[in-house]
């Protein structure tokens, strides 16, 4: 795997010290730079050979932040929008391992059980009902043909208070036939798989990434990503649940075996999740922060000089940066707090050829 310039300390340019952990976290004020300095990360990963999924919230990629090297993204990227064709997941197919081991039904069921109730947040009583839908789900083999919008249905035969709260908290996924049978990662081949869900409230696009990111674990953990490794970009990081059994979590802190990494953009902290994420991720990149933040990233990058840490941030132009985690400059290697100025205009010296005849190599 080639190297690429990350920014420039100084005139010097910097490279990615090859970190054992490959999670990014990108965190500054709007405005900062953070998305540009992400769609210039996800060009260099598929010059890396990488694929790339983008969950598309809040309008925050536009390949127009690229300048002259958008089309470079545009040309390799597939948008999928789930609001007017559903999202294909295999959802109710039982995992085949590579030994041969077929997934048993009732640990299936609690799966699928478990990734609804989560991202939708039922309670005990709702997830238990779920799982009786999802069992007869399987039992009468109707996901392939009706898709998610099938346990609406089962919930209503099996009648009930729980059921009628679980419906509505499911609403999303019912109304929309949100989830039906295929393979998105399978079946998408360009290299950027853009999963734009702006369609979507605020809300609803983030229980939406929640359950992706979900089934991302899952299909990571069973080694679809092993001969391709993918990142996936992610912003506002701070608003999902990092309780340690939720996506998020466990992909930050789990995924790294399974070939996924995490590209997370936070336009806050948000007290101790913003600081776990950063805690985990391999490298963080600090855009100049919001003033309730400026403390608590300095702390971050270095609590023995938290003034001076203040004050640099306070002073950072837009696309400069304070990376930690480790670096080379000048051939050697620096695990020290490193000022980043011209991230976006490094990128593009990164070297140019190709693998794909209609795009640039990046690295
Ligand atoms: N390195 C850079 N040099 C010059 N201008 C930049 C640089 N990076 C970003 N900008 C400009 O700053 C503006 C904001 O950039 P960007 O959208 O990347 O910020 P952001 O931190 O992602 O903001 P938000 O939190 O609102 O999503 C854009 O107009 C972009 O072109
Ligand atoms: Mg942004």
């Amino acid at each position: 795997m080639k190297n690429c310039i990350i920014g420039k300390s100084g005139k010097n340019p910097v490279y990615l010290g090859s970190p054992s952990n490959d999670h990014k976290a990108l965190i500054g004020a709007t405005g900062t730079g953070k998305s540009t300095a992400a769609m210039n990360f996800i060009l260099d990963a598929l010059g890396n050979g990488d694929r790339v999924i983008v969950f598309n919230t809040r309008d925050s990629l536009d390949p127009k932040l690229l300048g002259e090297r958008a089309p470079l993204y545009e040309l390799q990227r597939k948008v999928l929008r789930p609001a007017f064709e559903g999202i294909k997941v295999p959802l109710f197919s039982p995992y085949h391992g590579s030994d041969d081991v077929i997934e048993p039904t009732a640990i299936m069921v609690s799966r699928i059980s478990k990734m609804l109730a989560q991202c939708a947040g039922l309670s005990d009583a709702q997830q238990r009902k779920l799982q009786q839908a999802v069992a007869a789900a399987v039992e009468f083999d109707v996901y392939p043909e009706y898709g998610i919008a099938a346990l609406k249905e089962l919930l209503t035969t099996g009648g009930g208070c729980s059921a009628e709260k679980t419906i509505q908290k499911l609403s999303l996924f019912f109304d929309n036939n949100l989830i039906q049978d295929g393979d998105f990662i399978a079946s998408e081949h360009m290299p950027i798989m853009e999963i734009d869900v702006n369609d979507f409230d605020l809300d609803d696009q983030r229980v939406i990434a929640e359950f992706l990111l979900g089934w991302l674990f899952y299909y990571g953990q069973k080694g679809g990503f092993k001969e391709q490794n993918v990142v996936i970009f992610l912003d506002e990081a701070q608003n999902y649940s990092f309780k340690p059994d939720s996506p998020l979590y466990r992909l930050i802190n789990e995924s790294r075996k399974f070939g996924i990494k995490l590209l997370m953009a936070m336009t806050s902290l948000a007290g101790k999740k913003g600081i776990g994420i950063c805690t985990m991720a391999g490298t963080n990149f600090f855009f100049r922060p919001a003033l309730n933040d400026l403390e608590g990233v300095a702390k971050l990058i270095d609590n023995k000089r938290k003034s001076q840490c203040m004050s640099e941030l306070s002073l950072l132009k837009v696309g400069e940066c304070i990376a930690t985690g480790s670096f080379i400059i000048n051939h050697k290697l620096v695990n020290l707090p490193t000022k980043l100025i011209g991230i976006g205009d490094s990128f593009s010296e990164n070297s140019v050829s190709s693998s794909n005849p209609n795009t640039k190599k990046l690295c």
